[in-house]
């Protein structure tokens, strides 16, 4: 039987890992934030001195990613997230951790969260969601976030600092932040976690296979 991989996709902030988590539990399948490589890497070339838009440094960083970054407490916040969309520029990061990718979800299946896991590391998973959201709506959600954390910010600035990083990803040769064709559009600007979730359901029964779900539920 195909394994069950489920590609969540789209832009900063757009709610994709709460809601890969919640299909995830509800399918018995690992999730993988994909995000999080990148940002490792990116903290890794930082740590060694080194500039993230530094091709060589930054797929260096990628291929030595240990079990134990995954744990920082640093992988958060806009300097985290600068270095992140620079070194996830780079072809050659991209490949590196490429494999892994891949190997997460190969033979047991999985839902990944990214930006290019429809398009580019699994354009044959089993079902697609785009997540968006308004910039607006993106960007008070990540104010939100560091507020709750006790980062002192500024809305405008969050803001413009996710509409910069989403032009980055969109602009970028190296597997651009796009939906696959395929892909179900999930737009969550009105929609709160719980909403979110109600409504990616609704889309993914349109597309998985009905025998599968059961299946996974009784497991899970
Ligand atoms: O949490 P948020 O949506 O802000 O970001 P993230 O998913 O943790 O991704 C951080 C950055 O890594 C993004 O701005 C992308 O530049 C990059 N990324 C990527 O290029 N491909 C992925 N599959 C995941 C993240």
């Amino acid at each position: 039987m195909t394994a069950l991989i489920i590609a969540i996709d789209g832009p900063a902030a757009a709610g994709k890992g709460t809601l890969a988590r919640r299909l995830a539990a509800l399918y018995g399948l690992p999730h993988l934030d994909t995000g999080l490589l990148y940002r490792v890497t990116g903290r890794r070339v930082l740590d060694a001195g080194g500039d993230p838009t530094d091709v060589v440094a930054a797929e260096a960083a990628a291929r030595g990613i240990v079990p134990a970054d995954f744990t920082r407490a640093d992988l958060r916040g806009p300097v985290a997230d600068e270095a992140a969309s620079k070194v996830a520029a780079l072809l050659p990061v991209r490949e590196a951790l490429f494999d892994f990718q891949r190997q997460f979800g190969d033979g047991r299946g999985a839902v990944l969260d990214g930006r290019d896991i429809g398009t580019v590391i699994f354009p044959d998973a089993t079902a697609k969601l785009f997540v968006t959201a308004s910039a607006d709506a993106r960007g008070e959600r990540r104010w939100r976030e560091l507020r709750a954390r006790g980062v002192a910010a500024e809305l405008a600035i969050v803001t413009a600092e996710v509409r910069a990083r989403d032009a980055a990803d969109e602009a970028r040769a190296a597997s651009p932040l796009r939906p696959a064709v395929d892909a179900l559009v999930l737009d969550t600007t009105d929609l709160d976690p719980e909403g979110a979730f109600v409504r990616a359901m609704e889309l993914l029964a349109g597309v998985l296979p009905s025998s599968l779900i059961v299946r996974r539920r009784d497991a899970g």
